[in-house]
């Protein structure tokens, strides 16, 4: 099996058009397409142009057409509200066409933006499906954002019309959304001419005349409406996710692309056949509920689950094994922080062992590197194979992975293993040369990009070119650095950029030091992503104040936590700042965020050779130390 891996991956970078349009045979196509790979304005690549399609009617239409509409299409499994509901396919489909024809009353058209704003409730899945079916340009924003960064979403994707509901629920939490969304409106510039809001029994939402409309309504006289065809390359949705500045990128996924790419995926790299259930314990807010919740999941015809808990407290670490075993679930996907935070709580499996797993077949993970002792320990605990895999929003689909549809099973703990077919993955030095095996370079991906990749920014050709395809001429840079091994083993170890990833969560440093440079006292700031034995990594500010400030330090800490979280949102889990003299600069006058994260983190350093001034290292060390770090990992 290991050689039908090979096989397949050679031919997929030697013969990229026989390989994918072999593999888009297996999907819907109104008509087919005219050109697999589209090379015509390079590095602008484009896939299965001329062909039409609807991702919405691969997902569900030719299911019910196939004889599976009496079969579970999604599992919404909710603790915190005592809630387990299936919708068949066809349930799904009704549900999802008469919203589709909710969508077009209100003046939804094809290629109109439409934000979901939502927690984790069906209706967030039938809305995005809605206008998957209807051509609207989905773009949802992850609930644990505040409301100014839904209103730069809003500004940037303009959409005529805002899905939203009155409250998410966080574990024993309930967070009003409407405040945060009407928040955003009054701060957007771009105002939709109308929300749709979705009332959950926990909270009432107060609704605006004249624009706020109530879901439950509305769809009491809905009437379906049929899938309109789309090109290809048409959009289905945009996914905001953190750039180097405060200002998200925009990333299009397009909807022929990625509907052949996600539907191989499941066959080939998660193992699964159609009418397993597959659950992907993440948010429909990130890629991974975008991808492995909602659409490929059901472009293959399995049973999704939409689970609205936390791996521990709704109500025990044990959450997961109950959702697996009461509803049969094969393949999962999730964070290896879900996993370092049921191990901290039942570090011997005892929860494990209270429930039948007998169908359970493999775990994957993704987010954010999986530590070894975490991957060691899901694997004893769970005796099935445990696959780390690496891939990004950009991507919207696994870069690095073992193919388990295609046999490949060896795990080294600690690396994503190969390079899935369809990317040319190497290491680069900053001369734009592949590097041999073993050497620690940028990891980019030689152009072109697989199917299912983001073709470009929403409306930002010029910023895809500068943010991925610039650095590395050929190359998308995908900002990870790593080697490979000699056995193609890829090993990503760390951003290049000032990216962090907190729970999986992927956020920007530089985002929260301009909300931090915003006080009056600051002068000016550092942000560090500093290791955390639970969420991986988490921010750690570092902050020197305007001189003849001589306020509390702890009261202005606790005004600019509190400044992140109402600018950024809870989600940047930033509780952890310092205040310090002087920060440790080059000549010319760069901070050195490198050398202080390792400070903070207990590792080896050399001082800079630029450095201006090495006394400031002291210092910092003494500061972090007071705060508690290096802290004890293990
Ligand atoms: N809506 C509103 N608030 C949200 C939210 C949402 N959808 N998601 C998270 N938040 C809030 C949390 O309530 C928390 O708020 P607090 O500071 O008031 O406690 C804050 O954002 C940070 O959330 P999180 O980083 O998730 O921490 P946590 O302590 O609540 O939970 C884990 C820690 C590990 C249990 C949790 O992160 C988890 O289950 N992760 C699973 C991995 C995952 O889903 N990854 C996504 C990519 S695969
Ligand atoms: P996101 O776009 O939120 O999916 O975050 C993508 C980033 O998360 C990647 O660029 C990596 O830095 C990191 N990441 C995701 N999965 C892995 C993994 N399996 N191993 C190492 N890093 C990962």
């Amino acid at each position: 099996m290991a050689n039908t891996y090979q096989t397949l991956y050679e031919r997929s970078l030697s013969d990229p058009d026989g390989f994918w349009s072999e593999v888009a045979d297996d999907v819907h196509w109104f008509k087919r397409w005219d050109k697999v790979l589209d090379d015509t304005n390079i590095p602008y690549y484009r896939w299965f142009t001329g062909g039409v399609t609807n991702s919405c009617y691969n997902a569900l239409d030719l299911h019910v057409d196939r004889c599976r509409g009496e079969q579970a299409a999604l599992i919404y499994d909710s603790p915190v509200t005592g809630t387990v509901k299936t919708f068949t396919y066809l349930e799904l489909l009704d549900n999802v066409a008469r919203f589709a024809g909710v969508l077009q009353a209100n003046g939804v058209e094809k290629g109109d933006r439409v934000v979901i704003y939502m927690p984790m409730i069906p209706e967030t899945v039938i809305a995005m499906l809605a206008c998957a079916r209807i051509g609207a340009v989905h773009s949802v924003v992850f609930g644990g954002f505040a409301a100014r960064e839904l209103a730069t979403r809003i500004d940037d994707a303009r959409p005529k019309l805002i899905v939203s509901a009155s409250c998410g629920i966080e574990g024993k939490k309930v967070i009003p959304y409407k405040p945060l969304l009407d928040a955003a409106i009054e701060q957007a510039t771009a105002k939709p001419d109308k929300t749709i809001v979705f009332q959950r029994p926990q909270v009432n939402a107060a609704m605006t005349a004249g624009r706020d409309l109530d879901w439950q309504a509305l769809m009491k006289d809905a009437q379906p409406v049929p899938c309109t065809p789309l090109a290809a390359t048409d959009p289905l949705y945009i996914l905001y996710t953190s750039g180097t500045t405060g200002v998200p990128k925009g990333v299009v996924r397009d909807n022929g692309g990625h509907l052949v790419a996600l539907k191989w995926s499941m066959k080939n790299i998660y193992g699964v056949n159609p009418g397993e259930v597959f659950w992907a314990a993440s948010d429909v807010g990130w890629v991974v509920g975008h991808s492995y919740i909602i659409y490929a999941p059901l472009f293959m015809g399995c049973t999704t689950v939409l689970y609205e808990g936390k791996p521990v407290g709704t109500p025990d670490p044990g959450a997961f094994w109950r959702v697996i075993s009461q509803h049969k679930v094969s393949v999962m996907f999730t964070a290896p922080t879900a996993f370092r935070a049921i191990k901290r709580e039942d570090p011997n499996g005892e929860f494990i062992r209270k429930y039948d797993l007998q169908h359970f077949r493999t775990l994957f993970l993704a987010g954010e590197r999986c530590d070894p002792n975490t991957l060691h320990w899901a694997r004893e605990q769970l005796n099935v194979p445990v696959i780390d895999h690496w891939w990004q929003t950009e991507t919207g689909w696994a870069i690095g992975a073992n193919c388990a549809g295609l046999g490949l099973s060896e795990v080294k703990p600690g690396s994503c293993a190969r390079p899935v077919p369809g990317y040319n993955v190497q290491v680069l030095d900053e001369n734009n040369n592949e590097l041999p095996a073993g050497q620690i370079g940028t990891i980019a991906i030689k152009l072109p990009l697989p199917p299912g990749c983001l073709p470009t920014l929403w409306q930002n050709d010029e910023g895809f070119r500068n943010s991925y395809l610039t650095e590395f001429p050929g190359y998308y840079n995908t900002s990870d650095a790593g080697f490979i091994d000699d056995d193609n083993y890829l090993w990503v170890m760390s951003r290049t950029d000032d990216i962090i990833n907190v729970a999986g969560h992927r956020l920007s440093t530089g985002a929260m030091e301009e909300v931090l440079s915003a006080h009056p006292d600051v002068a000016e700031c550092a942000v560090l992503g500093v290791a955390d034995k639970l969420k991986g990594e988490i921010p750690l500010g570092t902050i020197v104040l305007k001189a003849g400030v001589e306020r509390n330090d702890a009261e202005i800490i606790g005004e600019l936590i509190q400044m992140v979280r109402n600018k950024i949102g809870p989600v940047a889990s930033f509780k952890i700042a310092t205040v310090v003299k002087r920060l440790p600069k080059t000549r010319s006058g760069k901070i050195l965020r490198g050398t202080m994260k390792k400070i903070a983190d207990g590792m080896d350093y050399k001082v800079p050779a630029t450095i201006d001034d090495p006394v400031i290292l002291e210092e910092i060390t003494a500061d972090f130390k007071q705060l508690g770090y290096p802290r004890q990992q293990s």
